[in-house]
């Protein structure tokens, strides 16, 4: 999330987001928590769903019936990847769902989001999940003179396995589907660190 809000493209939004972060009060805090929503939605973390067919049936995938038969499993794809036959099959990115899907958006319905899941199975740590990253936001976006370190070192590595992609960790020894590698640092060094801020 941090590597979105941190990318040039949404500098305006980085800047509402800074501006928010200094308030102390209840409406400040609920934009903030729309923001980790939007920001979740773009740099999905969960990269995927999946189900065991229990009957069968026909899906209706955007006015096309998708046939589902008992036992096959179903893959639904969430994320936003730079292999191209992918990047507009991503349900966080549907436009149908999320019109104007690049766009960071507070006023989308809060029932159309999917990357905590959705159903019986859908994930026991977001309400906590929403409320640590609004306050992770609010930390970051609090500290003075927030930016990119400069070259590679300001930039998440990652590379595509599969279908997805795994980001690198800190000391490159390994890599993880959840991005561990960024970290506000008040000095450059030689490490992955991919956010300085100077004070
Ligand atoms: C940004 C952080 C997180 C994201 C994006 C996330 C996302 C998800 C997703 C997509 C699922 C699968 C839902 C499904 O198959 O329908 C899931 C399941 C689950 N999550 Fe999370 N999760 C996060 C953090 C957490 C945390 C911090 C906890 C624990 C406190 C947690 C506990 C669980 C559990 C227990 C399930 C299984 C629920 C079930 O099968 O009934 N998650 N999560």
């Amino acid at each position: 999330m941090l590597d979105l809000y941190l990318s040039d493209q949404y500098q305006k939004e980085w800047d509402e987001i800074v501006r928010l972060s200094k308030l102390d009060d209840t409406a400040s805090r609920e934009k903030l928590t729309k923001y980790v929503m939007e920001g979740c939605r773009l740099s999905t973390v969960a990269p995927q769903l999946n189900r065991v067919v229990a009957k069968d049936a026909v899906v209706d995938d955007g006015g096309k019936g998708v046939q589902c038969k008992a036992g096959d499993i179903v893959f639904l794809n969430l994320v936003h990847l730079s292999i191209h036959f992918l990047t507009e099959s991503a349900a966080n990115t549907s436009p149908e769902i999320f019109p104007d899907p690049k766009k960071v958006k507070l006023d989308r319905p809060i029932s159309k989001y999917i990357h905590f899941g959705k159903g019986t199975h859908s994930c026991f740590g977001a309400p906590f999940v929403k409320i640590g990253l609004t306050a992770m936001l609010r930390c970051v976006a609090r500290l003075p003179n927030v930016r990119r370190a400069p070259g590679l070192e300001g930039q998440l590595k990652y590379v595509v396995m599969g279908l997805f992609r795994v980001y690198m960790t800190q000391e490159w020894s390994n890599y993880s589907y959840w991005p561990t590698g960024a970290q506000p640092r008040r000095s450059t060094s030689q490490l992955t660190v991919s956010f300085q801020t100077t004070i």
